[in-house]
């Protein structure tokens, strides 16, 4: 008898499940069926595109803003939204029955010009968090990025605390963190409330250093009583870079759910810069490296959501196609390419999503 993780592992696009066999079509179903949600990053201006929506609401469960949320995109001036780009998103997710996630509240990038000098001449709290209040009470979600990527990336020069400089730890210090977690429970008890960042995925000696850095601020938030439900890991990952050491993700991913947190893969995508020509083996190459991240990180209860930062080539960058003209060729990151195919990335996600053990 061919063992299930053997069956997939053959690659098996029809995924036998002990009691019945049954085709894939939908990544969001077989996520449901091991207890966990599949979703993705979207924009207000893929709503428009008709070969775009219905893979949409076919594969996802949950959506994400990929700038709509974004301060510079919503305060066009201190306290005056312009909510409609995001409202456009929200109604969206509400029609097709996806629940949504929020990114991100607070961070050190995407923030409109006026609010730098503001904060210099005025440490007022309520720049912090009336935009805080503005955006979850508008708008109800699963979870949200209540603070984004606060820490020094790894390898670059941090501070002891490890925190990156930014506008907001030269207008309130350290503690500004802490506010903004506490304004969000506030203004959004039923929220999930989301620390997320990035590089807790790689072997480098530098995520070695990050993710210890990363465990002693999560410590230091849980110690002063701040209301911090999950991790978010965004899961940027590239297949001919810096690569998923699976060891040390899995004694990440324990530590963290030691912690009591459940764990979000937020942003989930596969760079191949660095791949060769063929585009067959750069997809193959970002099938693996997706592969051995999700086996990791679904081995563990903690995880409760993946989501994928895009979920078409056809929208990665779409913005700076000078970009990705510069390059000479597109990224091919995300589950489905430009003409909405399915791609390598698309099985092997599907067969780590079926894979996930069932725990007791
Ligand atoms: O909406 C304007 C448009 O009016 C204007 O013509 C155009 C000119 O380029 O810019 C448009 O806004 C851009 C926006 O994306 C929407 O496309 C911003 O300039 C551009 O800075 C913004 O980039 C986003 C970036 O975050 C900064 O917010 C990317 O789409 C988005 O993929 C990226 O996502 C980040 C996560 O938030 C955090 N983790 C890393 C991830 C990837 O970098």
């Amino acid at each position: 008898m061919i063992s299930r993780r053997r069956l997939l592992a053959a690659g098996a696009s029809t995924l036998a499940f002990p009691a019945q066999a049954q085709s894939v079509t939908s990544l969001k179903a077989v996520a449901a069926a091991k207890g966990f949600v599949f979703g993705s990053a979207a924009a207000s201006y893929e709503l428009k595109d008709a070969d775009f929506v219905p893979l949409l609401l076919a594969q996802t469960a949950q959506l994400v803003p990929e700038y709509e949320m974004k301060r510079d995109a919503l305060e066009i001036q201190p306290g005056v939204y312009d909510f409609a780009a995001l409202d456009s998103l929200f109604a969206f997710a509400r029609r097709g029955g996806l629940s949504m996630r929020g990114h991100t509240l607070v961070w050190y990038y995407a923030n409109p010009k006026w609010l730098t000098p503001l904060l210099a001449a005025r440490r007022d709290e309520k720049l912090l968090t009336g935009h805080i209040q503005a955006v979850l009470r508008r708008y109800p979600m699963e979870s949200v990025d209540v603070v984004n990527e606060a820490l020094a990336p790894p390898g670059t020069a941090a501070r002891a605390d490890g925190l990156r400089p930014s506008l907001w730890l030269d207008a309130f210090g350290p503690g500004y963190i802490d506010t903004a977690f506490h304004a969000a429970r506030a203004a959004a008890p039923g929220t999930r409330l989301v620390y997320n960042e990035w590089g807790f995925e790689q072997g480098a000696v530098e995520n070695d250093r990050f993710r210890a850095t990363t465990l002693r601020f999560l410590d230091g938030l849980l110690k002063r009583g701040v209301p911090l439900d999950a991790l978010g890991m965004q899961g940027h990952l590239s297949a001919f870079g810096n690569r998923v050491d699976q060891r040390k993700l899995r004694d990440f991913v324990a530590e963290i759910r030691a912690r009591g947190l459940a764990l979000l893969i937020t942003e989930l995508d596969v760079e191949d810069i660095g791949g060769p020509s063929d585009i067959a083996a750069r997809d193959r190459a970002v099938a693996d490296e997706a592969r051995r991240f999700l086996d990791v990180v679904l081995d563990s209860p903690a995880t409760q959501a993946v989501l994928t930062w895009n979920l078409s080539d056809r929208y990665v960058d779409a913005p700076d196609e000078w970009k990705l003209k510069l390059m000479g060729w597109r990224f091919r990151k995300t589950p489905y390419d430009t003409q909405m195919r399915r791609k390598p990335l698309w099985d092997a996600m599907a067969q780590a999503f079926a894979g996930r053990r069932v725990f007791y």
